[in-house]
């Protein structure tokens, strides 16, 4: 149960003081019933909004397709970022939209964002080893030697203490490979190629977990239920 103007300034409706003029006018019911008072109090699943149920009442988790060039970061000057795409309201929600980590600039594919504290932790921590599956291409042909470097779990990066966990990796052309990581560090496929001499010329995420990419455009995204990483 949560007051009435806290539950729409929460889900980005409008800030609290809006939201008494907009019980006010009539906009909201409880049960059917028009409500107006702020402080009354009333689940989620029973109110509406201009006849229409409360927006993702219980959470948002997305699966985005990030075009490049765009940035994951909330303000940028470096170009457009990945909020520009949501719906406004969406910006305005308590707790706030957030990635699921990052994905470079000029890396294209697979990232999940979510307003909920819980799935962030547990989708982003190394411990839930979520698989996250990147088709790389190089910028020269690919040695065989690689695969045991990148399974080995001994591949120490510039400035870590720690070794990469190991990854699976799979050449699939001359040029070209899947590498799946059960970690997230800081631009780690292309620190990993770096180490060996290969510089990486373009960077697909392609699946995280059960999720594939599959036919999400670039700029557009796919509403998850918030269990779907449960199973
Ligand atoms: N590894 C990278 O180097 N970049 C990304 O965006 C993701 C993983």
């Amino acid at each position: 149960m949560h007051r009435l103007d806290q539950l729409l300034a929460s889900l980005g409706y409008s800030s609290r003081s809006e939201a008494r003029d907009l019980l006010k006018a009539g906009l909201v019911t409880v049960k059917g019933e028009e409500a107006s008072d702020p402080s009354l109090r009333a689940k989620a699943s029973d109110v509406l909004f201009d006849g229409e149920p409360l927006d993702h009442p219980d959470g948002i988790l997305i699966a985005f397709n990030k075009p490049l060039g765009v940035v994951c970061t909330r303000s940028s000057s470096e170009g457009q970022t990945i909020y520009e795409f949501l719906p406004e309201q969406w910006l305005r929600r308590n707790p706030e939209v957030s990635t699921v980590g990052r994905l470079d600039k000029d890396t294209e594919g697979l990232i999940l964002l979510t307003d909920r504290g819980d799935l962030l932790h547990r989708l982003a921590s190394p411990k839930g080893r979520v698989p996250k599956v990147y088709r790389v291409f190089v910028d020269k042909d690919l040695s065989d030697g690689l695969v045991g470097i990148f399974k080995g779990g001994t591949l120490l990066l510039e400035g870590e203490k720690d070794p990469c966990a190991p990854a699976d990796f799979r050449i699939l052309g001359p040029r070209e490979a899947e590498l799946i990581l059960y970690e997230g560090r800081n631009r780690q496929v292309r620190r990993m190629f770096a180490s060996q001499g290969y510089m990486v010329q373009s960077l697909k995420r392609e699946r995280i977990g059960p999720l594939e990419l599959g036919d999400i455009k670039p700029g557009e995204w796919r509403d998850l239920p918030l269990d779907y990483f449960d199973k």
